[in-house]
């Protein structure tokens, strides 16, 4: 498997066939420039979205469920606070986003895990992120891929040049059941780029990434599954070890609660790390998740 030493980058005068090639053929991480000019920001969603309830993180990675209207405010004061793929608000922006661009990168052929993103009361398809200044994540990968529309400021992208091994993915037991794989962050095996306004990033299902926000900014993520065959020719191991580990747990969660009530739980994942019996690997579990922001 080749690396990718820079991100692929095209624009709308690039020929459609060439982009959809690399999309359904390379299957890398690649970005469009100016896909669409985007009204969206802080003020339009306090307009449109500003009654409705949403799970934030704040600062200290922990979930408050405020009113929108509530964080907007608490955003423009400056505080820290993040959005993580909030379908309740997607499902309720993209009818107003022109993804004609995306939906013809992506073809209109639906997988069969789509279906498993469709349950529950809002499609799982249909996110929404909004972040604010020095916001990161853990690095990680998960078996949804993403079509990314960026909304408003800029967000810094850091993806790992090639897939990471299987035995490079830490703490598989402790992040269990969350659906999401963490790795170290390694400048020397990654690749940066920076996103504005109008511009749409592919993300493939287990490729290792973390994001960086230079300032308040907001996205529309378009979750997607891949062919059963792109799992069993390029990501076997990630695949099986959490189609035979997390299905039970995945479902239940998935019908029950949205994904931004589960997607990363905090609060659990520490639990699970006191849980380990050995003191020094206990220690160094806790320094691991306590030191990454999940914000
Ligand atoms: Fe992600």
């Amino acid at each position: 498997m080749t690396e990718i030493d820079q991100i692929q980058t095209f624009n709308p005068v690039t020929d459609l066939d060439k982009i959809q090639h690399y999309f359904n053929v390379d299957k890398k991480p690649f970005v469009i420039r100016n896909v669409i000019n985007s009204n969206v920001d802080l003020k339009y969603l306090g307009k449109h979205f500003g009654h409705q309830n949403v799970i934030a993180l704040n600062d200290n990675s922990d979930k408050e469920t405020l009113l929108m209207a509530e964080l907007i405010d608490k955003i423009n004061l400056g505080k820290k606070y993040r959005l993580r793929a909030n379908t309740k608000l997607g499902n309720l922006l993209v009818p107003q986003l022109d993804t004609t661009y995306l939906e013809k990168i992506k073809g209109s052929g639906s997988h069969l895990f789509d279906h498993l993103l469709s349950f529950g009361k809002t499609s799982r398809q249909h996110t929404l992120f909004l972040s604010t200044r020095d916001c990161t994540f853990a690095k990680h990968a998960h078996i949804i891929s993403g079509l990314i529309i960026h909304l408003y400021g800029q967000k810094t992208w850091y993806v790992s040049k090639s897939y990471d091994s299987f035995g490079s993915i830490k703490y598989k037991r402790l992040v269990y059941p969350n659906p999401l794989y963490i790795t170290d962050k390694n400048p020397t095996n990654e690749i940066a780029f920076t996103v504005g306004p109008g511009d749409m990033i592919y993300m493939p299902a287990y490729w290792f990434h973390y994001t960086h926000s230079d300032d308040v900014n907001i996205s529309y993520n378009h979750f997607f599954t891949e062919k059963i065959q792109y799992y069993l020719n390029r990501t076997l191991l990630m695949f099986l070890y959490q189609s035979f580990t997390n299905p039970i747990h995945s479902f239940i969660k998935a019908v029950r609660n949205e994904p931004e009530e589960h997607i990363f739980d905090r609060q659990q994942v520490i639990d699970n790390c006191n849980k380990i019996k050995n003191d020094i690997q206990r220690q160094k579990a806790l320094i691991f998740f306590r030191d990454n922001d999940y914000s």
